[in-house]
């Protein structure tokens, strides 16, 4: 293996470590700002709630979505193995990590392939980062959704994370013509996505324009891609890794809120994916309520799906409880009424949605 593919395929482990083992989550997605009216009289029964929703085509029996995480190295197989199990035993969608090790290796197939094996029915997003889909155009994308028979490929956005990256790629150039380019030629569906800055109504605009299908905002407030690569140059010893430790520490504040860029994209087209800082049923209650389509979560997935499948189902019942709770406390019996049960947004989020987006805030 050369010793470019050997390094890419070793950070996909490192990564894994890193955001499981240290302190990678920065700010406030703003979910502690939304407050549900309380319903005394909710006139439904707890027992019988529908969680059932739907995105692009497809009915999940959640709007949980397991967002991108990994595949890549060996020692990854088990833990999208996992994941993969739990999206195929709850009827909700998985996405995949970046699929650029296996595209530049295809030894390392087996480590995504096991996604589609474990889950066969599931909803699988393939994935694959911007700079890599315009430096290799649209057969790494049909390598990519092969790999899996993925149902839809998101291009992922994580300039913030490049920027600090010591091998990252500070050229941005021509990403978006790509895009454009792909979903023109592409049959599946392609979903643009952030990692944990967000996503503006202008780029939601420009997207939607290309033709995107659907949009993933990966809002700040939960894992911090600067915090990350902080950490990892932390190991290092030289000036260069000291600068970099910093850059990571000083750009984790870096990013628009993900309750807020979810009022920002909703302003501009559907569907949409609420990632970014979801961390609880109540969490995806609240993205729903705002107009998501689906709430992705990662890191808090992370965990248990590391240790074993009865952690992560575990993890996943209490998301499923809390969501069915609040819906029930709200006199929602379906998702359709979720969207409509009266909330007030304070604070900062409300300053912020106001001053961009005063129709969001009049419900
Ligand atoms: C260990 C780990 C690896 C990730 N790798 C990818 C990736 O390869 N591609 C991608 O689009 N997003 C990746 N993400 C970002 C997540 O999909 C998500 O956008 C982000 O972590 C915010 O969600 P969270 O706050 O729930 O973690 C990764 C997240 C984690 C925790």
């Amino acid at each position: 293996m050369a010793d470019k593919q050997r390094f890419t395929s070793s950070r996909k482990l490192d990564h894994l470590h890193i955001c499981a083992e240290e302190p990678v989550e920065c700010g406030d997605a703003g979910f502690g700002d939304i407050r549900f009216v309380h319903n005394a009289l909710p006139e439904c029964d707890m027992g019988r709630i529908d969680l059932s929703s739907g995105f692009l085509s497809h009915r999940f029996s959640s709007p949980l979505f397991i967002s991108a995480m990994t595949g890549g190295h060996p020692g990854t197989t088990d833990v999208n193995a996992r994941l993969a199990r739990a999206a195929e035993h709850y009827g909700i969608g998985i996405g995949v990590g970046s699929q650029r090790a296996a595209l530049e290796n295809p030894d390392l197939a087996g480590t995504f392939s096991v996604v589609r094996d474990e889950a066969p029915h599931a909803f699988i997003v393939a994935n694959l980062g911007a700079v890599q889909l315009r430096d290799h155009g649209i057969e790494w994308a049909e390598r990519a959704v092969s790999m899996l028979d993925a149902d839809a490929l998101a291009i992922h956005l994580n300039f913030l994370q490049e920027a600090i990256q010591p091998e990252g790629d500070h050229n941005a150039t021509g990403c978006f013509a790509a895009i454009e380019s792909l979903c023109l030629e592409f049959d599946t569906p392609v979903i643009v996505k952030e990692t944990g800055c967000g996503i503006s109504a202008a780029t939601a605009r420009k997207c939607w324009g290309a033709g995107v299908s659907a949009i993933d905002i990966g809002g700040w407030g939960g894992t911090s891609w600067a915090a990350v690569e902080s950490v990892r140059a932390s190991t290092g010893k030289t000036d260069h890794d000291r600068r970099l430790k910093e850059l990571g520490q000083d750009f984790s504040t870096w990013g628009i809120p993900t309750v807020v860029s979810l009022a920002e994209v909703l302003a501009t087209g559907s569907p949409v994916i609420a990632s970014g800082g979801v961390r609880s049923g109540g969490d995806v209650a609240k993205g729903v309520a705002l107009g998501a389509d689906l709430c992705g979560m990662a890191l808090p997935l992370l965990k248990p799906a590391m240790e074993s499948d009865a952690a992560l189902f575990r993890a996943i019942d209490a998301i499923h409880q809390e969501l069915t709770v609040t819906m029930f406390l709200t006199g929602s019996a379906r998702l359709e009424d979720l969207r409509k049960a009266p909330m007030h947004v304070i604070g900062k989020t409300r300053q912020m949605i106001e001053k961009d987006n005063p129709a969001r805030i009049r419900r």
